[in-house]
C-alpha cells in the first residue's frame, strides 16, 4: 500500500497487524506510548475509601513477561523497517519495564541518544503508604547512527525554547490535568494515560521538520495527533479501540495550526552540520600555507600550518583557541570571522564550509 493510504487519515487500526503494510523508509519520526503491562492485580483505594482511577484497561493487559517481550519485539521491528535512514524514534515506558525493553532495543541495534527523564511535578500520590512516590516515566530517543549529521535534531530552536539555555535530560513536565484532559458526558476521564501536550511538543520541535511524517502505533487520547497538527506535520496512527476513535471529535475541531510557533521551528539542516576545520584542507578547498585574514578589513592574518595549526603573531594554535586570543573570549562562531583569497574573490570561512558541505555531506 502506498503512505498516501495511512498519512493524515482516521480509522480504527490495530498496529500489529497494519504496520506491516506501510512501506519500507517511509516515516520520518515514531513516537510511541505502548501498553505499560503494569501488572496491576486488585483495585486501588486511598485511605478514605475511595476507588483510585488507574491503568485497569484490558489493552495493559499481559499473560506474561515472555507474551510482552514478544509483542514489543514485533511492533518495533516494524517501526525500524518502516523508519527512514534519517530516522528517530521516541518510546516512553514507565520502571515497570523500561530496563527489559531497553535491552530489547539495543539488541534490535537501536541506537540510544539520550534517556529523558519526565520528572512529573504532580504525581499520584502513593495511597497506600508501602513506597515512595513514583514521579518519573523515561523517554528513550534512539536513532539509527551514532553520527548526529545523521538524524535530525534542532539544537538551536531547543536553546531558544528553553530561554536560551542548553534543554537537559530532565523535563520537568506536569500530569495532564484541568481542561487538558478529555473527558466524557460524565466528567470521568476518557483515557487513563493521557500524555501532556508539552511532551509531545518537544518530542516533535525537537526532532521533525515541518511536514515530515509523524507516527504514533498506540494513540489513545490523539495527543501526538493534537500536537503534530499544530507544528504543522503530517501524521499516521494507529489506535484498536473503537472507545478512543470517539474522542478524535471532541479533540479535532479544537485544535488550529500554531502559525506563529511554526515559524520560528524551522532551523536550516545545514547550520546544524559540524564541520572540523581540518576538513576543508584535506579536501583542498583551502590549503597550507594560505592566509586567513579578520575582516574585510584584513585586520588580522593568520597562516594555516601543517596539521591545520594557525601561526598569529608567532604563536602556533588550533584555529579555536587562536580566535578565542583574538576575541579574548573562550566562546566564539570563527567561521564568521576568518576570510580567505579564493580565486580571486575574498571568501568567508563560513562559505567555503557550505560549499564542503554540498559536495561531501548528504542532508
Ligand atoms: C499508553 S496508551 C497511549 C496514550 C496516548 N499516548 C495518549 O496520550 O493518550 C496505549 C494505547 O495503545 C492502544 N493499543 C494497545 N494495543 C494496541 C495495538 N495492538 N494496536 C493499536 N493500539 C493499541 C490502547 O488502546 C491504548 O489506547
Amino acid at each position: 500500500m502506498k503512505i498516501d493510504n495511512f498519512v493524515n487519515k482516521i480509522i480504527q487500526w490495530d498496529c500489529i497487524e497494519n504496520l506491516k503494510k506501510i512501506p519500507d523508509k517511509s516515516v520520518d519520526l515514531i513516537f510511541a506510548d505502548p501498553p505499560y503491562n503494569m501488572q496491576l492485580k486488585n483495585e486501588l483505594y486511598r485511605p478514605n475509601n475511595s476507588k483510585v482511577d488507574w491503568v485497569f484497561d484490558n489493552w495493559d493487559k499481559f499473560d506474561s513477561f515472555e507474551d510482552y517481550d514478544t509483542f514489543c519485539i514485533s511492533w518495533l521491528k516494524e517501526c525500524k523497517r518502516i523508519l527512514k535512514d534519517s530516522w528517530a524514534i521516541w518510546v516512553i515506558w514507565s520502571y515497570h519495564n523500561i530496563f527489559r525493553v531497553w535491552n530489547i532495543m539495543q539488541n534490535l541495534w537501536f541506537w540510544v541518544l539520550n534517556d529523558i527523564t519526565w520528572y512529573k511535578t504532580n504525581p499520584m500520590p502513593n495511597f497506600l503508604w508501602t513506597r515512595f512516590t513514583n514521579a518519573t516515566e523515561t523517554l528513550l530517543w534512539c536513532s539509527k547512527w551514532e553520527d548526529y549529521k545523521k538524524y535530525t535534531f534542532n539544537h538551536k530552536l531547543m536553546k531558544k525554547y528553553n530561554w536560551d539555555r542548553q534543554m537537559t535530560s530532565v523535563w520537568q513536565i506536569w500530569l495532564c490535568i484541568w481542561n487538558e484532559r478529555i473527558k466524557w458526558e460524565d466528567w470521568k476521564k476518557a483515557h487513563s494515560t493521557q500524555k501532556p501536550e508539552e511532551l509531545l511538543k518537544r518530542v516533535i520541535l525537537s526532532t521533525t521538520k515541518k511536514w515530515d511524517i509523524v507516527l504514533d502505533p498506540f494513540f489513545g487520547s490523539w495527543t501526538t495527533w493534537a500536537v503534530a497538527k499544530k507544528l504543522w506535520r503530517n501524521f499516521i496512527w494507529f489506535e484498536r479501540e473503537e472507545k478512543y476513535i470517539k474522542i478524535a471529535q471532541k479533540r479535532i475541531d479544537s485544535i488550529k495550526h500554531e502559525i506563529e510557533e511554526a515559524s520560528w521551528v524551522e532551523e536550516p539542516k545545514e547550520s546544524q552540520i559540524k564541520v572540523p576545520f581540518e576538513d576543508l584542507v584535506k579536501n583542498n578547498l583551502i590549503k597550507e600555507w594560505d592566509v586567513l585574514y579578520t575582516k574585510k578589513r584584513y585586520d588580522k592574518k593568520a597562516k594555516i600550518l601543517k596539521n591545520w595549526l594557525l601561526e598569529y603573531e608567532k604563536t602556533v594554535w588550533s584555529i579555536h583557541k587562536i580566535w578565542a586570543l583574538i576575541q579574548e573570549s573562550p566562546s566564539c562562531n570563527w567561521w564568521k570571522f576568518w576570510y580567505v583569497f579564493k580565486d580571486n574573490k575574498v571568501l568567508l570561512l563560513d562559505e567555503i564550509r557550505q560549499k564542503y558541505i554540498k559536495q561531501f555531506i548528504t542532508i
